[in-house]
């Protein structure tokens, strides 16, 4: 690899509680397509390109092979530990009292780490669903969100921060009416929440909400993760990067429409976090966020080509009852139950 970008001219965002993260990030989901291998090799490649976030989860099922390359980066004087801000996640089965210290641990042992910088919250609900099981599949032990239920997993986060495993913690996957009844609950508020966003899936709501209560957006599938599993496709389903007036502006910018994507995301304000096994394109990815800023008028656009098409519906979370996918994200402003 020739080039590198400096992690120093990369902008970085303010979170909070002061510390600075980079306004981007690297996806580690396979989507089922590619293997444990090639996301490390990616993650490998691109901490030498100038990465320095990276989003890792349990159910990832790659935290292994992640931590490898972690421990090889570092004995190898590529980075050290204190300058990458690695997050993962607690997945829906671990949720119970006691079970969040032991998720993080094994966490911990898969990465190599010592601490992590933010654990989240995967999904706020303990519905367990076997890893690359179909869209069809429901677990009939599944429950509506629950606050006390959540509250009991959130309070075992707060614990694992005082105790400086985790430097910060977020959630994931959350509604605004699921952050008005847990927020004024928590000793300790999230730093960071992770949600789906990209140009047709905007969550206006959310984002300023979370922005309001200073915290810090992480958009996921940001290119409108076109790679993603076919459970996750539905028909209607719109793809980002053929939007005309997107595509229309990444010709302008001569560069690819997944690049646009990422540049709308970073001047908006959340901080994306691409996937991507190719050099060629997790190298732009990093790259763009450093050079030729979209215009005001070219924001404007792209803020109008919102279409409110979630793409990560969580239908296999479901409860015996539930109605269909949008039961999970309360659409009405109230919690549905
Ligand atoms: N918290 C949650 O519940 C949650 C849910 C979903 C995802 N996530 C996180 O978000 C990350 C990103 O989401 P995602 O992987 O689903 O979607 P994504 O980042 O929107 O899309 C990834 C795909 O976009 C293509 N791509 C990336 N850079 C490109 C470029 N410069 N030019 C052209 N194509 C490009 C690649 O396809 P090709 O390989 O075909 O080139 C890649 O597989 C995940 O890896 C994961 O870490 C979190």
């Amino acid at each position: 690899m020739k080039e590198r970008i400096d992690p120093a001219i990369v902008p970085k965002r303010k979170l909070y509680t002061g510390e600075e993260i980079p306004c981007i990030g690297m996806g580690t989901f396979g989507s089922d397509r590619f293997t444990a291998e090639q996301v490390s090799s990616a993650v490998y490649g691109a901490i030498r390109y100038g990465y320095r976030l990276f989003d890792c989860a349990a159910v990832y099922q790659n935290e292994d092979q992640i931590g490898n390359v972690f421990e090889k980066a570092f004995r190898e004087g590529i980075v050290a530990r204190e300058e990458l801000h690695i997050t993962s996640k607690v997945w829906n089965d671990m949720h119970g009292q006691g079970d969040v210290l032991l998720s993080l641990a094994k966490t911990l042992k898969d990465l190599k780490l010592d601490y992590i910088d933010t654990f989240f919250v995967h999904w706020p609900f303990p519905n367990y669903h076997a890893p690359g099981c179909d869209g069809d599949s429901r677990n009939p032990n599944s429950r509506p969100f629950s606050v006390e239920e959540f509250m009991t997993t959130w309070k075992q986060m707060e614990q694992i921060q005082k105790m400086g495993l985790s430097r910060n913690i977020g959630m994931s996957n959350m509604t605004v009416a699921k952050l008005k009844k847990v927020l004024p609950l928590c000793e300790v508020k999230p730093a960071l929440i992770e949600m789906e966003l990209h140009p047709c899936f905007q969550q206006p709501e959310l984002y300023d909400y979370c922005v309001e209560q200073g915290i810090q957006p992480v958009g996921f599938c940001p290119i409108g993760s076109p790679t993603r599993p076919d459970r996750d496709k539905t028909e209607g389903d719109i793809a980002d990067i053929q939007v005309p007036e997107l595509v229309e502006i990444a010709k302008a910018h001569d560069v690819h429409p997944a690049v646009i994507c990422l540049k709308w995301a970073v001047q908006r304000g959340q901080v994306p976090i691409p996937f991507s096994i190719h050099e060629n394109e997790y190298a732009s990815n990093l790259k763009c966020t450093t050079e030729d800023p979209l215009s005001e008028e070219e924001m404007k656009t792209l803020a109008g080509i919102d279409k409110n098409c979630r793409l990560i519906k969580g239908q296999v979370f479901l409860w015996p009852g539930a109605k269909s996918w949008e039961d999970l994200w309360d659409l009405d402003g109230t919690i549905t139950k």
